[in-house]
């Protein structure tokens, strides 16, 4: 299913299905999606493209959407800044359980309603395009969403759909990494976090410039 729900419908939903909170926090911080394709991190609120789609996010008049939106921690930072009146922000994401979250976290917090608009659907479909008026956006965010089950053909149609969506002069922000892949246990992942900070810091790249990340060494057979 895909389109926008109205605030006071998310609420009455949020309320019935217990979808009231964000989930328990994960060690490092993550709140993990209830459809595993990843976690929401609080930590993305430090990176440069976000702080950057967050000033334009708070302008007045200002139109952004963040693709992928995921419990919308970057919206709720945006409301917690100070959104202007006339502002708006589109928070589009894949499963709509994560929206009624959002919902009820922007009820909590006395948001204005209408000031996040909460968008079900999968980017770029044509049927999540068609709810979105071209030209329009100031800023598109997508944080780490790119590397669930988008195909090379996802990709472009997206690209082209951004371009279609941003007002002239409008910003696209990116971040197209993840430290996981796949399903990848919280525990594990602070662990191999942990590996890779130590190699890091160890002297074994000096020496051994060759020398692969722990848990990305080559597999025989494969280049
Ligand atoms: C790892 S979370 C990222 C959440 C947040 N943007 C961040 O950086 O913390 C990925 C989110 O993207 C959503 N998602 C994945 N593919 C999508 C698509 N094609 N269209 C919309 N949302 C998608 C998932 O439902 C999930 O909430």
């Amino acid at each position: 299913m895909s389109g926008f729900i109205s605030f006071p419908d998310a609420i009455t939903e949020a309320l019935s299905l217990d979808y009231t909170d964000l989930p328990e926090a994960c060690p490092d911080g993550g709140y993990i999606t209830k459809n595993a394709r990843g976690a929401a991190q609080p930590g993305i609120l430090a990176f440069d493209e976000v702080q950057q789609f967050l000033s334009i996010a708070v302008r007045p008049k200002a139109r952004v959407l963040d693709v992928g939106a995921g419990y919308g921690l970057v919206g709720l930072e945006a409301q917690r800044r100070g959104m202007a009146e006339d502002g708006e922000y589109t928070a589009l994401d894949l499963d709509r359980r994560h929206l009624l979250v959002l919902a009820a976290e922007l009820y909590k917090r006395g948001a204005r309603p209408g000031m996040i608009r909460l968008l079900e659907g999968s980017f770029p479909t044509k049927e999540v395009l068609d709810c979105l008026e071209p030209a329009s956006f100031d800023a598109i965010l997508a944080s780490r969403v790119f590397h669930f089950g988008f195909t090379r053909e996802m990709c472009l149609a997206a690209f082209s759909a951004f371009g279609r969506l941003l007002k002239p002069g409008g910003v696209l922000l990116i971040r197209a990494s993840t430290h996981h892949i796949g399903v990848y246990p919280s525990a594990l992942r602070v662990e191999t976090d942990a590996l890779i900070k130590e190699f890091l810091h160890s002297k074994a790249l000096q020496s051994h410039p060759e020398a692969h990340l722990p848990g990305f060494e080559p597999r025989p057979g494969r280049n």
